[in-house]
């Protein structure tokens, strides 16, 4: 069968500057949140790619009406009440809408829905969101006792529990307290590392309970709440791609405008500071609770590093893409804590060893590793797995030489523009 791939020749200096698409995680949210408020309202330079298009019909088929408005999207919310979809709720590639949808359907009284994705996603672990959901009174089904989907829903009779994250994510904290606004009492996480807090800052923002101290994050039953425009930040992982181009590309300078710099995504820039890149960036303003600036990155010598565990976390969606940079850096560089990585889109530790080998870099994988080999790549061939982060990683990791990349297509999951904007950046047509 003949597979789909893109040649991308070796790219002259990157220079200029771009937007990139709206955050992934604030659009799901975002979605979820104006369709459970009241009244109409608007979200603002949202993501419009597969995985939030994905949360759009789901919202859709639970009663929220969802219509497009030039870039934006307008809501009209359903006030806290959803309607029992008449089919499975599919949610493709998009773990953060299953997970998130989880918790917030496990609090609809008497709603029953069946949640479904594609072979990625059937895989992906569920059973993080749903042991703590059925501590709190959830009814939830599905294939190996409820670890994976297809997966079953009743929701209703929920009460607050008290739970420490057993691994850091973002995803279940957050399905969490969704459950929570729907919950008898109050409903604690606890998380020992910090995650992204995207759902924190956005409960304030629609003036939703909550209440935090140290690592505790607290919520109670909303009372209905209207709608409120929100306006999405362009996407830092989005960024990353274009940032680490810049910085392995001979003679490049790029600067994204208008992306968010929330210091729980943005551990990256740290690790790269380390490296020895040339990266300035600064907040400007903030929007919907979200810190927005620029970053900007030139081309520089880039050393190996020891990447601090603690900080893997605050970059989980960048790992493949500091692997690019590792091939390209001076020295070895060695990246620990990467066991949420075999749960992701594809095995990335293996996807990322893999590629990195097909590139010609020296690469050994441990079970939660990856020590890389820097000193540059070879012209070859690239294969996502069926993994967005994985195809624009490894697109940018040859660019400099060149790369042919297998199905570039899944690029569309996050970045339908992404290949466009970086040939655009190179000064081809
Ligand atoms: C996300 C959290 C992270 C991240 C994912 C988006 C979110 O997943 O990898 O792309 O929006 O909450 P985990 O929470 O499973 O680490």
């Amino acid at each position: 069968m003949d597979r789909p791939f893109l040649d991308l020749e070796p790219c002259g200096p990157l220079r200029g500057s771009l937007r990139v698409p709206g955050d992934k995680s604030v659009t799901h949210r975002g979605l979820m949140l104006l369709a459970l408020s009241e009244g109409e309202g608007r979200l603002l330079h949202p993501l419009k790619a597969g995985d939030t298009l994905s949360t759009a019909r789901a919202l859709q088929a639970l009663g929220a009406e969802i219509a497009e408005e030039g870039p934006h999207f307008r809501v009209r919310g359903r006030g806290l009440r959803l309607r029992e979809p008449e089919d499975v709720l599919d949610c493709g590639n998009a773990g953060t809408l299953m997970r998130l949808l989880l918790g917030l359907l496990a609090g609809q009284e008497g709603l029953f829905a069946v949640l479904t994705g594609d072979a990625s996603l059937r895989r992906r672990p569920m059973g993080r969101v749903v042991e703590p959901l059925r501590q709190m009174g959830a009814e939830i089904d599905g294939r190996e006792g409820g670890k994976r989907a297809p997966l079953a829903v009743r929701g209703g009779g929920l009460r607050g529990i008290a739970y420490t994250l057993p691994v850091p994510s973002a995803q279940v904290k957050s399905a969490l307290l969704l459950a929570g606004l729907f919950a008898e009492g109050v409903t604690e996480v606890v998380e020992p590392i910090p995650t992204r807090d995207h759902t924190e800052r956005l409960f304030r923002h629609f003036g939703l309970p909550l209440e935090t101290e140290g690592p505790r994050i607290r919520t109670r039953r909303a009372e209905p709440f209207p709608a409120k425009d929100l306006t999405v930040p362009g996407d830092f992982s989005s960024a990353a791609f274009f940032l680490v181009a810049a910085l392995v590309t001979p003679g490049s300078e790029v600067t994204v405008e208008g992306v968010g710099l929330n210091p729980t995504r943005t551990g990256l820039l740290e690790v790269l500071k380390a490296m020895g890149a040339d990266l300035e960036w600064r907040v400007l303003e903030g929007e919907g609770g979200e810190p927005v600036g620029y970053v900007r990155a030139r081309y520089g010598p880039l050393k190996g590093v020891q990447v601090d565990p603690a900080l893997i976390p605050l970059m989980v969606d960048e790992v493949p893409i500091l692997a690019a940079a590792a091939a390209w850096a001076e020295g070895e560089t060695h990246i620990p804590n990467l066991a949420e990585l075999r749960v992701k889109e594809s095995d990335r530790v293996q996807a990322i060893a893999h590629n990195l080998r097909a590139l010609g870099v020296a690469v050994e994988e441990g079970p939660d590793w990856l020590r890389i080999g820097g000193g540059g790549v070879r012209r070859g061939e690239v294969e996502p797995f069926h993994d967005h982060r994985i195809a624009m990683a490894f697109a940018v990791a040859g660019l400099p030489v060149g790369v042919r990349v297998w199905e570039p297509g899944w690029a569309e999951i996050s970045y339908p523009g992404f290949f466009g904007d970086l040939r655009r950046l190179c000064g081809a047509s």
